[in-house]
C-alpha cells in the first residue's frame, strides 16, 4: 500500500480556472517525489490539496489507505513549507521553529533539544535569538524547513522551499536535505520548477503540465528515455532533427535529413512520413572528418567553465553539441569538423504529443 495516493484529484477554481486535472500519484512510504513544471501549471495547488488547504473540485486523497480528502490540516500531520513561508515576525527564531513543538505540549529540554535538533540540520545553529527582520531571505527560508522538521511529520510537503538560497547553499541543501529525508525516512513532495533541484533529490520525478503529469519516472529514466517531446525538451536541452522516413528494415529505419540520411530504431512507421527526432547535446561528439556520421562547421564555441558549447551548422541542421573541458586542444570558430554519436543517443519519441 501506498504512503500516499492521490486519485482523480482535480482543482477547478471559481472562474472557472483548471489548475489541476484529474492527477493520479501514488507515493511510497519514505520516497521524495517531486512535482516538476513550469510557473502556472498547478503545483501548488496540487500541494495544497494534499495539505488540506484548498478543497478539491473532485478526486481524492489517502493516507495509508484512509481517506482524507475532507480532513483538515491540522489532523493530517502534515509538515508543510509554503512558497510563501510566513515566519512570525515578532517571535524569534527559536520561538518560531518551537511553536509547532509547544502546539502539540512538547516541553522543558526536549522542547529545547528538538529546536537545536532541527536549526542545526539546516545549519543556523547560534542564530535562535534572531528575529526573522534580522535574517537575510535564505536564512528564513532554512527557518521555515527546520520549522516543519522539528515536528517530525509523517508526510513532508515542500513548495519551492529553496528558491532564495545562493547557487552554492542551494546545491549543499539539496544534498543535507536529501541525507536529512533518507534518515528520518520522511514521505516526501517537493514542489519546483528546478530540474537539477528534482534530479539531484528525487527518488521520482512528476512533470507537470498544463494541470497534469506529463511523465513520471526515476530521474535517469525520464532524462534518458522521454516519452514525450515536451519532457525531451523540459528536461535539460535537446537537438530536434526532421526528415523523413525513407525505408524501415527490421526495426531500423534511414531518415533522410537534408541531402543526407541518419538511422535509427522505429517502433513503427510509414515510409514518406515526417519523423522528428531528438538527441541531447552531450551525446554529439565533435571527431575527425574521416569515420564520421555527418560533418559541419563551427559556428559558435564558447567556455562555460566545465564544459566547452559549440552550436555547429551541419548536414542535418543547426546542432548544439557539448564537450568536456578536459584540458585537450578544442577546434576554433570556423573549422569543419566531423560528428558522431552512439547507436540509441538519436531517439524518437513514442508518443507524438507536441505539449508547449
Ligand atoms: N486562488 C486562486 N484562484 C484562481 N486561480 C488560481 C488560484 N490559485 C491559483 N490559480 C491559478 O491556477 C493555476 C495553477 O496555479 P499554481 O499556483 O498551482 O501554479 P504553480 O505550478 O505552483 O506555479 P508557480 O511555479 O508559479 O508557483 C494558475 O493558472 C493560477 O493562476
Ligand atoms: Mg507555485
Amino acid at each position: 500500500m501506498s504512503k500516499l495516493s492521490i486519485r482523480g484529484l482535480s482543482k477547478t477554481f471559481a472562474g472557472g480556472v483548471q489548475a489541476v486535472r484529474k492527477l493520479d500519484l501514488e507515493v511510497e512510504s519514505g520516497e521524495f517525489i517531486s512535482l516538476l513544471g513550469s510557473s502556472g501549471c498547478g503545483k501548488t495547488t496540487t500541494l495544497q490539496m494534499v495539505a488540506g488547504f484548498v478543497a478539491p473540485t473532485a478526486g481524492a486523497v489517502l493516507l495509508e489507505g484512509q481517506d482524507i480528502t475532507n480532513a483538515v490540516p491540522e489532523k493530517r500531520d502534515m509538515g508543510i513549507v509554503f512558497q510563501s513561508y510566513a515566519l512570525f515576525p515578532h517571535m524569534t527564531v527559536a520561538q518560531n521553529v518551537g511553536f509547532g513543538l509547544e502546539m502539540r505540549k512538547i516541553k522543558g529540554r526536549e522542547l529545547g533539544d528538538r529546536i537545536s535538533e532541527a536549526l542545526s540540520m539546516v545549519r543556523l545553529s547560534g542564530l535562535e535569538g534572531r528575529y526573522p527582520g534580522e535574517l537575510s531571505g535564505g536564512q528564513r527560508q532554512r527557518v521555515a524547513i527546520a520549522r516543519v522538521l522539528a515536528i517530525r511529520p509523517r508526510v513532508l510537503l515542500l513548495d519551492e522551499p529553496m528558491s532564495n538560497l545562493d547557487a552554492k547553499l542551494r546545491g549543499e541543501m539539496h544534498v543535507e536535505l536529501r541525507a536529512l529525508q533518507r534518515r528520518l525516512g520522511i514521505t516526501t513532495i517537493l514542489v519546483t520548477h528546478d530540474q537539477v533541484e528534482a534530479m539531484t533529490m528525487s527518488d521520482r520525478i512528476a512533470v507537470m503540465a498544463e494541470g497534469g503529469i506529463a511523465e513520471l519516472g526515476k530521474p535517469q529514466e525520464i532524462y534518458d528515455r522521454p516519452t514525450s517531446e515536451f519532457a525531451f525538451k523540459f528536461l535539460g536541452q535537446t537537438n530536434v532533427i526532421v526528415g523523413e522516413i525513407a525505408s524501415i528494415t527490421d526495426g531500423t529505419a534511414v531518415v533522410r535529413v537534408g541531402s543526407t540520411s541518419v538511422h535509427v530504431k522505429i517502433a513503427d512507421g510509414q515510409i514518406g512520413r515526417e519523423i522528428r527526432l531528438f538527441i541531447r547535446p552531450e551525446r554529439l561528439r565533435l571527431c575527425p572528418l574521416e569515420g564520421c556520421r555527418i560533418k559541419g562547421k563551427i559556428l559558435t564555441r564558447l567556455f562555460l567553465g566545465g564544459v566547452w558549447f559549440y552550436e555547429v551548422d551541419s548536414d542535418i541542421g543547426k546542432l548544439s553539441i557539448t564537450a568536456l573541458h578536459t584540458g585537450a586542444a578544442q577546434p576554433p570558430e570556423g573549422e569543419i569538423v566531423g560528428m558522431a554519436w552512439n547507436e540509441g543517443d538519436l531517439q524518437m519519441v513514442s508518443s507524438g504529443a507536441h505539449h508547449g
